[in-house]
């Protein structure tokens, strides 16, 4: 209920009785008289009122010198004066009791200027004035007809909401849209979100009755969590597509000077954002492909699609495409053959894809078209054409707009010819067209997943004791021995092992574990202990033992010197086992997040890894491991046996719980983990449990 009381309170930006421009200038080149002006050819519902000191009347409007002597309520003021007359005009749209108001001017955090951005917050926060911006483009909304942007180009009514943090792009997007025969029901820049953020946008939009499908365009985020899981419940309803810009380390950079706004790691947010049920693209003309489709098309029953074609060519490249974005081909081949194999054209083939062969004509792909409808072959039907001398861009159209409407599953139509229609929306680039149905699917699968959290077992009063005790000992790491209790707590297997001072007592140790034995300097100083020569391992005999002892503690001398070490462990050997990483993590943007990857000395090698967020389900965490190159080797590849991957989903959600309810704990790594035989369990060759130090978080 709390949510759609934000929908409420966000009503009056979205649907303004009035709107006032200040800085409607008579300037007919300058952005306050664009921005007027678009408002009343737009066709606003509500009233307009130009706030100029000049007065006067602006294109039949009466002109007010200040914004106090409008003496009506306004619901939205929208600002574009320079930067540094914007606080006086802010104190006059509080005074006049504005709701809601839209900072165009640049200036402020986003060139540096966090002093006066502060500033200008402040004065909203007392009026109790919501602030869009400042540094924005304005907003469009399709319910009052409302148009206060700054855009060369008409904006067309429709469906499709965008937030976009780059007010360029979102200018960039209405042309695009009209392109794409598409229509908005929203368009919100952000600019530097120094009030109103993402998050708000998308609960508003989640409710609105127009808007079926949401794009965002991001370069920051403020709040993870609360973002993922809002694209968790709103997803459900509404396909959301997220182009996230800064990628890369430059991008990043880039991005957190453009908007001001902290750049997060891309990885752990490609993850997040996928589990929660978005699209994640690259490109702006993927994210159009995409709401192309979500637009318009039903969702899908299963995840097999069927290919109907004329080129073979045309064909395979579909399959790739199909196997690089996860769609699943139709293989029914038994029913493909009883309803294709007479009705196909000579030198065709009636496998997937259906190959009607260069021969085939408008008819020959209508009756296979309704074959597979009506036989409900696929669950979906990817119709490819090439333009030949039996086939032009006309008699393709023809086809298109047979089935254009059709409700039952989704046909996507892709052609490669001369252009066509743009309202037809027909892809003319197979990958695309591949990308959008297989996010159609998966999206369309994941909306009917209904999964139970999976909460395991665990002691954690016991955690809390231990965490609660290094933190009154100003440590913020558990030592060897706490996290051995801590591994015991959890049933999570050791190796066999004694930490030790002496050449003396490892000697003994040694003689008590078996050799071979592995020797660790145990530090918390000392994260990657390869590269500091704090690992010896493959010590078979005493002799050995004497050298590798010398010789640790020898590196960590020259490797370390700053190091406290613990002590020596003597340690068990364990040489058989797939080698992972594990981990999970109170992220400071996403908040608690588990994580899988590749392990070993190969972590920062192959960077196999991926994160999932909560809320998480026993297959969601399967779906994690999946993901990783890892998974092809648990599942027991050249016909060695299936690993332990159940026992170690279990542990995965067990750390993830611990971190989830003990906000104390920064990070636990485990690494290596050792993932033995279906049933022989894992062991933890090292683990790290990190504790939050609260002078970092000030
Ligand atoms: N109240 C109302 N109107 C005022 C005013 C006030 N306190 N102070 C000045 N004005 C009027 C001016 O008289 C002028 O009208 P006129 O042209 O008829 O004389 C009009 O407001 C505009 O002021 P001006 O000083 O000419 O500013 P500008 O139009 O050159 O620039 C901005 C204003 C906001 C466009 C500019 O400062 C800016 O920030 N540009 C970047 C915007 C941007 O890119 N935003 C992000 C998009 S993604």
């Amino acid at each position: 209920m709390m949510e759609k009381n934000n929908f409420w309170a966000f009503n009056p930006l979205f649907e303004p009785q009035s709107v006032a421009v200040v800085g409607a200038s008579y300037n007919p080149e300058k952005i306050g008289h664009k921005i007027f002006k678009n408002i009343i050819s737009g066709g606003f519902k509500g009233k307009v009122i130009p706030v100029n000191p000049k007065g006067g009347n602006l294109l039949g409007h009466k002109v007010f010198p200040s914004i106090l002597q409008v003496n009506k309520p306004v619901d939205v003021a929208i600002i574009s004066i320079p930067a540094n007359f914007v606080f006086q005009a802010t104190e006059e749209c509080g005074q006049a009791k504005v709701k809601f108001l839209i900072v165009i001017s640049s200036g402020f955090s986003e060139i540096g200027n966090k002093k006066e951005e502060e500033k200008l917050i402040a004065i909203c926060k007392k009026y109790q004035m919501r602030l869009l911006g400042p540094n924005v483009f304005g907003m469009y909304s399709a319910k009052t007809r409302l148009n206060a942007t700054f855009s060369k180009t008409k904006i067309n009514s429709g469906n499709l909401a965008v937030i976009s943090q780059s007010g360029a792009l979102a200018i960039a997007m209405i042309a695009k849209t009209q392109a794409e025969g598409l229509g908005l029901s929203h368009l919100i820049s952000l600019g530097n979100e120094a009030d109103i953020e993402t998050n708000e946008i998308l609960e508003y939009l989640k409710y609105d009755t127009q808007t079926k499908s949401i794009l965002i365009y991001l370069e920051g985020i403020k709040n993870g969590l609360k973002l993922f899981r809002l694209i968790n419940k709103t997803s459900i309803k509404k396909p959301i597509i997220i182009i996230k810009a800064g990628k890369t380390t430059i991008g990043a950079r880039a991005a957190s000077s453009h908007t001001g706004a902290l750049a997060v790691e891309d990885r752990v947010f490609n993850d997040l954002v996928v589990q929660a049920g978005a699209l994640r693209v690259e490109t702006i003309r993927q994210a159009f492909s995409c709401c192309r489709l979500l637009l318009s098309a039903p969702k899908t029953k299963g995840n097999n699609c069927l290919i109907i074609t004329n080129g073979g060519g045309f064909g395979v490249l579909a399959c790739d495409a199909a196997e690089k974005y996860g769609l699943k081909l139709y293989n029914q081949k038994d029913l493909l053959y009883k309803f294709f194999q007479k009705k196909i054209v000579k030198f065709g083939s009636f496998s997937n894809p259906i190959d009607l062969s260069g021969q085939a004509n408008k008819d020959n792909y209508l009756q296979a078209i309704k074959i597979s409808l009506q036989n409900n072959l696929g669950d979906s039907l990817l119709c490819l054409g090439c333009e030949t001398a039996k086939l032009s861009a006309r008699e393709f159209s023809f086809i298109v707009k047979k089935f254009k409407n059709y409700q039952k599953k989704p046909i996507v139509f892709c052609f490669l010819g001369e252009p066509l229609n743009q309202k037809l929306r027909v892809y003319d680039e197979i990958y695309n067209s591949v990308e959008a149905l297989a996010f159609f699917h998966a999206y369309s699968q994941k909306i009917k997943r209904q999964e139970n959290n999976f909460q395991p077992k665990v002691n954690l009063e016991q955690i809390k004791n231990l965490i609660n005790n290094a933190q009154k000992n100003n440590r913020f790491h558990l030592s060897f021995q706490e996290t051995e209790y801590f591994a015991a707590n959890i049933s999570l297997k050791t190796p066999k092992s004694f930490l030790v001072k002496t050449l003396k007592e490892a000697l003994k140790a040694a003689k008590k574990i078996g050799y071979p034995i592995v020797l660790k300097a145990i530090s918390n100083q000392i994260i990657h202990k390869t590269e500091f020569g704090a690992v010896i391992t493959n010590i078979y005999n005493s002799q050995d033992l004497k050298l590798g002892f010398t010789k640790i503690n020898l590196n960590c001398r020259q490797n370390a010197p700053q190091a406290k070490i613990e002590g020596i462990l003597v340690c068990q050997t364990i040489n058989k086992g797939i080698n992972l990483i594990i981990g999970a993590k109170n992220h400071e943007i996403f908040g608690p997040v588990v994580m899988v990857g590749i392990g070993g000395i190969y972590v920062e090698v192959f960077k196999d890894i991926s994160f999932r967020s909560y809320p998480l389900s026993y297959k969601e965490i399967l779906r994690m491991i999946k993901e990783t190159k890892a998974y092809p080797l648990l599942l027991g590849n050249r016909n060695l046996p299936k690993k332990d991957i159940k026992t170690l989903v279990s542990l995965i959600a067990t750390i993830g719980e611990i971190v989830l309810n003990i906000p104390e704990i920064k990070e636990i790594e485990i690494n290596p983990l050792m993932v033995f035989d279906e049933g022989e369990g894992v062991t933890a060759l090292d683990i790290r449990v990190i504790i939050e130090n609260k002078l970092d978080k000030n």
